[in-house]
């Protein structure tokens, strides 16, 4: 009862006139959609480590050893930064050099079923190996990276530890360091939010859960999963189809060069010998390489990129592949005045111009607020774990 009355006032006090928000049973069912969180997932039959103790506690040590880059001061953490949401805060991600794409976070990752803003990689743990090598990023080499291992006691023991043995291959050895990486990434999971806490009293029709949610981001879920079509390409608990879509944003790298995105992405996956198709992969089902083998590359690929999930959104800016937005108000101005003639031919049918009012632009983006905790996470450090 009193709980009845708390809800009458909270509804009473936010919405003088009208009762508020109140969604239809359409919408109900695409809200429910974005939960519930944190959603299943399964371990990845392609890395063995995947899921294990034992690999997750040595990737984590990796993850943050600056040692494993030519230059000895870049480790994967100095770009997906814990503090930072896993993500730089930057433009564009900073290496040894500058590179061409916005740092996304690595939060939720084991969702992703394609890595890379363009898709070039179909596992996180091949994935790894394209910073690691890469001369703007970390550097390293196949050779430099297994000499290291091998010369470093304490990293030699966890190797063992997850994957029980040392291989003489120092091919095989910097795959196996990669699928650790990977393995210590899979954990990595945004926390829960005010919309998940509004989501599940939705799913449960309690009414004092209800009222907790602002009635401006209420406004602004109904143009998200409603008018604004969001939800057909941001869908499901992660906020993403995984999908790669053009939504207008400018390609232009620099004068005659453009980043053609999931054209040359899939280009890239296709040929990387640690695709899921090849023979590093742990999996023992074929099926697993399922995807990478009916790809196609098409025309309408070029200019498109991965449709990003928006959990922790509020804390990873700026934003679009090459951190054209600074903030979540740009990126909804983007959507509301829509310039159609970026979209090319056989582009997006699903994207028009919203022309929000300023009202509905500012419930738009104190929506997109509540998918982020109110803090960033808080920093993860390796803890002394001994291996001897
Ligand atoms: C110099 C900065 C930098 C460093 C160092 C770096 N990254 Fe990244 N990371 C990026 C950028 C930029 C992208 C986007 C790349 C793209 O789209 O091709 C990215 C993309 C990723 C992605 C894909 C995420 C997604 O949603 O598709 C993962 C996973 C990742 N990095 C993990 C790592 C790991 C593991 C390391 C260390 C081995 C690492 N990164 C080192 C900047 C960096
Ligand atoms: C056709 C699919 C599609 C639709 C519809 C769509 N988006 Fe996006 N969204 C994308 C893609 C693709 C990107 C990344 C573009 C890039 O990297 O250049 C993106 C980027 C974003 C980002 C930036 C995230 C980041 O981390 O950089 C936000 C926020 C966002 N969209 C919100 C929305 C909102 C709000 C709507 C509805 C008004 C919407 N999106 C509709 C595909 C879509």
């Amino acid at each position: 009862m009193r709980s009845l009355v708390l809800a009458l006032l909270a509804c009473a006090a936010a919405a003088p006139s009208a009762a508020g928000v109140v969604f239809s049973p359409e919408e109900k069912r695409a809200i429910l959609a974005h939960g519930p969180w944190p959603a299943p997932w399964q371990t990845d039959a392609s890395n063995r480590a995947s899921g294990t103790a034992a690999g997750i506690d040595y990737g984590h040590r990796l993850f943050f050893d600056p040692r494993l880059s030519a230059s000895g001061r870049l480790a994967c953490a100095s770009c997906h930064v814990p503090a930072l949401a896993w993500s730089d805060r930057r433009r564009v991600g900073v290496g040894n050099a500058p590179l061409d794409r916005n740092t996304p976070s690595v939060l939720n990752v084991r969702h992703e079923r394609w890595l890379g803003r363009d898709g070039a990689s179909d596992s996180l743990w091949s994935h790894a190996l394209k910073p690691l090598t890469d001369e703007r990023e970390m550097g390293s080499s196949v050779g430099a990276l297994a000499g290291f291992l091998r010369s470093d006691a304490d990293l030699r023991c966890r190797h063992v530890r997850a994957f029980g043995a040392l291989p003489d291959d120092d091919l095989l050895l910097a795959v196996e360091i990669a699928k650790a990486l990977a393995a210590f990434q899979e954990s990595l999971v945004s926390s829960r939010t005010s919309f998940d806490r509004f989501r599940d009293a939705l799913a449960r029709g309690d009414a004092t859960g209800l009222a907790r949610y602002p009635e401006a981001a209420k406004r602004g879920l109904r143009i998200f999963v409603g008018r604004g079509n969001c939800a057909v390409c941001h869908f499901g608990p992660t906020f993403s189809n995984g999908e790669f879509a053009d939504i207008g944003v400018p390609f232009f790298l620099r004068p005659g060069q453009v980043d053609s995105g999931r054209h040359s992405g899939i280009a890239r996956v296709q040929k990387d010998r640690f695709n899921r198709a090849g023979s590093f992969s742990d999996a023992r089902d074929p099926k697993d390489a399922v995807a990478i083998r009916h790809l196609v590359q098409e025309h309408r690929h070029w200019g498109e990129f991965k449709v990003p999930g928006l959990r922790e959104v509020a804390h990873t800016g700026p934003y679009m592949h090459a951190g054209s937005h600074a903030t979540l108000h740009d990126v909804v101005r983007h959507y509301s005045e829509l310039d159609v003639e970026r979209l090319h031919a056989d582009g997006e049918r699903i994207l028009r111009p919203l022309f929000l009012t300023p009202r509905a632009s500012l419930d738009l983006v104190a929506f997109l607020e509540t998918l982020s905790a109110p803090q960033p996470p808080r920093p993860i450090r390796p803890r002394p774990m001994a291996c001897s």
